[in-house]
């Protein structure tokens, strides 16, 4: 699948383009020559987020231009403010004039870069009409790379179960395996059982696209990463028949897969000096005669038993074995990614990616780094006085506990048990999708807690 880089824009005829915060744009108003002055009150331009003034020159071009920054109060409302005003921007190539901090100006740059991402595999979009050059003093190609990482993530997501089943996961895995010559191993059907990954196996086999585990390796000195994504193509919910207005968006259930796929792109353009593992249980959950049932107890590769009790909680099951995968060589750190629950996505909604981990180092690492890339992430608690919650009796582990108290929590505490001899995990429960237009993110397919995690692995590894 070709990806479309989004880049800054090279030229030494760029448009100025002022950034004016509300509380000194009376101030940067009288700065301007009468004639602009009278244009900019006649528009109604007061510096508020969203707003664009656009001056003219005598030949009808466009002599300068500017885009509201609002207040301080306005600002902690969202995300991506200069992208909010590119709409009423007109077509050409813009250049920052602001005394704002590089830390801001690379955001919002950022924003930009991500405001430009269309999904045009089955239908031609118009292209953004605006472009911008890279600020001085900020790491353009970085930004580059984390527009194009977020990029990968989104087209996986955006693209249906039709063109982008666990055949061809694999094969994005693969195609980013070879750009950045890392190396790749992928177990498929029922090779899966000879090789002991038994719920990726019970998960994915009633599907005519065979499940399989994606094994991808980069980088051959420095701490170890492994990230493991939710790789389930489409979730129908299984015999367990999720009904049609919950199915209507699960194209996204390897929105988690999708994630970490783009991080890895990110990391390895980067050039990180770390040795990072990428796992991507991949599968589609689907219904026929031998699919899984409610009450089958399956032996994971971990040897815990699992009872099923929904086989719409198909994603815990097939993390689990790809986690058992990870936790064997004790790398430095284990992160998975997943769409897993509705529950997270009812108690932070579609902006925040919630994450667990006990680690109290990381979660300074991760919060700090998510606030300073607009990257909102809240921590949820591992909660271990819920752990009597997934233990049925008749089996270790029950995968869908009655009553559904704490549902991501104690879908995280499942994964958990999974993980026993690494020394640091950490566990994102992302929705994975905009629901509706917004600065930076167009309704569809998202990257969640990406880029506050590649900001966060310097110091979470001491790189
Ligand atoms: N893929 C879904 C979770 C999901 C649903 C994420 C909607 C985002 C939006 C997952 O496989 C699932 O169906 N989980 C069940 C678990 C339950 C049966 C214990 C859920 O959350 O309802
Ligand atoms: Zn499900
Ligand atoms: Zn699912």
């Amino acid at each position: 699948m070709p990806l479309t880089q989004p880049t800054f824009a090279q030229t030494d005829t760029a448009t100025p383009l002022t950034i004016v915060p509300e509380d000194t744009c009376a101030d940067w108003l009288a700065s301007l020559d009468a004639p602009a002055q009278k244009w900019a009150e006649a528009s109604g331009f007061a510096g508020k987020i969203g707003q664009a003034l656009v001056v003219p020159d005598m030949d009808g071009g466009v002599q300068m231009a500017a885009v509201g920054y609002g207040t301080e109060a306005d600002r902690k409302r969202a995300r991506f403010h200069v992208a909010a005003a590119l709409p009423r921007l007109p077509a050409g190539i813009y250049a920052f004039h602001s005394d704002l901090d590089a830390e801001t100006l690379e955001t919002e740059a950022l924003g930009w870069l991500l405001s430009s991402y269309r999904f045009d595999r089955y239908a031609e979009q118009s292209p953004s009409r605006v472009q911008l050059v890279a600020p001085e003093g900020i790491d353009a190609p970085r930004i580059e790379i984390i527009a194009a990482g977020e990029a990968l993530t989104r087209d996986l997501i955006n693209t249906p179960a039709s063109d982008m089943g666990p055949p061809d996961l694999e094969a994005a895995a693969r195609e980013l395996a070879e750009e950045f010559s890392a190396s790749i191993d992928v177990t498929t059907g029922d090779d899966l059982l000879t090789v002991n990954f038994p719920m990726i196996h019970a998960v994915g086999r009633a599907a005519d696209r065979a499940p399989r585990l994606i094994d991808m390796r980069w980088g051959d000195a420095g701490p170890k990463l492994t990230l493991v994504g939710k790789g389930v193509c489409f979730d129908t919910g299984g015999l367990n028949l999720k009904p049609g207005a919950s199915m209507g968006l699960m194209k996204k259930d390897m929105g988690g897969s999708a994630a970490v796929l783009g991080l890895a792109r990110m990391i390895m353009a980067l050039g990180l000096p770390l040795q990072l593992r990428v796992l991507i249980p991949a599968v589609e959950n689907s219904v026929s005669s031998n699919a899984f049932r409610p009450q089958d107890i399956l032996t994971s590769r971990k040897g815990l038993t699992v009872e099923i009790n929904n086989t719409d909680a198909e994603g815990r099951l097939v993390l689990a074995d790809a986690l058992a995968l990870a936790d064997e060589d004790t790398p430095d750190l284990i992160v998975s990614m997943a769409t897993l629950t509705g529950a997270a996505r009812v108690a932070v909604g579609p902006d925040l990616a919630p994450y667990y981990v006990d680690d109290l180092q990381l979660v300074t690492a991760l919060e700090q780094a998510a606030a300073s890339v607009a990257d909102p992430v809240w921590r949820m608690p591992f909660h271990t006085p819920y752990e009597p919650m997934i233990e049925p009796g008749i089996a270790d582990l029950d995968n869908a506990p009655k009553g559904g108290f704490a549902g991501s929590i104690t879908a995280a505490l499942f994964l958990r048990r999974f993980v026993t001899k690494t020394p640091r995990y950490m566990h994102f429960d992302i929705y994975g999708w905009q629901p509706s237009d917004a600065p930076a993110r167009p309704k569809g397919g998202v990257g969640q807690g990406t880029r506050a995690l590649l900001a966060a692995l310097p110091t979470a590894l001491k790189l």
